[in-house]
């Protein structure tokens, strides 16, 4: 399972009806690429229609709330999502955290939330510039990993996306090999936080991936795909990530 690469893109607050034709026109790019698992998570409000107009393409959600049902005005719960046709969901992204005040402890619930609803979770870790400046990376990272690692975890349902917050939407990647020290640090505590199957748990790269540089990402050991921002807005960005991933 590892190394059937898995793109994903996230749309954040972007998509409106009209924007539909384009979720159609990546579902069929992915289609003719059945080697790779590709998927993306529009705003709740579409979930449905582009669920209902494009059979067999995964769609997923931005975030779910942790408790199941109650007084939590203007959020959705894990089966909420489900029943609207998602099949994952995003969890803990960095701008969730930073504008929401998420914390480790609500992304872990999160996470087990959405596998008790029978979801996907594809929970979110990465450093800020002062971070990486601090020499910090790695131990804020694996850090923020420990503590949003949902219990019962397992590789079938949890997807880990590595995303440096300052490589999100700003046309800057880190260098291979920071990427490379990364993904092999995920993938090491991963072993450590539950032992056997850990290899098998895909770990995405996310941070102004594109057509352009996809390719060098996705050839980094322990890099099993991607997490896309703004080149996952139309078929034109979208489908040469996809293309790209299918080479491997
Ligand atoms: P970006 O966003 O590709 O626009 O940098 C990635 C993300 O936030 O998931």
């Amino acid at each position: 399972m590892a190394n059937r690469k898995y793109i994903v893109g996230n749309w954040k607050m972007n998509g409106l009806q009209q924007q539909l034709s384009d979720i159609a026109a990546i579902a069929a790019v992915a289609a003719k690429h059945d080697n790779v698992d590709a998927g993306i998570c529009p705003p709740a409000t579409l979930i449905a229609s582009a669920n209902a107009a494009n059979p067999g393409f995964a769609i997923g959600a931005q975030d779910c709330h942790f408790n199941e049902n109650g007084a939590h005005t203007g959020n959705l719960s894990a089966a909420m999502i489900k029943e609207a046709g998602a099949t994952y969901s995003i969890l803990g992204h960095s701008e969730r955290r930073a504008d929401h005040g998420e914390s480790d402890e609500d992304v872990k619930a999160k996470a087990e939330a959405a596998h008790a609803a029978g979801l996907g979770a594809i929970i979110c870790v990465g450093e800020t510039e002062e971070e990486r400046d601090a020499g910090q990376a790695v131990a804020v990272v694996t850090g923020q990993l420990s503590g949003s690692f949902p219990e019962g975890a397992d590789a079938s349902w949890l997807t880990i996306a590595y995303e440096p917050v300052w490589a999100i939407g700003t046309g800057r990647v880190p260098e291979a090999s920071d990427v490379e020290e990364m993904h092999a640090a995920i993938r090491n505590k991963l072993g450590a936080l539950m032992g056997e199957g850990s290899d098998a748990v895909r770990i995405l790269y996310g941070g102004s991936m594109n057509g352009g540089n996809a390719s060098e990402l996705l050839a980094v050991p322990n890099v099993d795909g991607g997490l896309v921002g703004g080149a996952s807005l139309n078929a034109e960005k979208f489908g040469p990530i996809i293309e790209a991933a299918s080479a491997f």
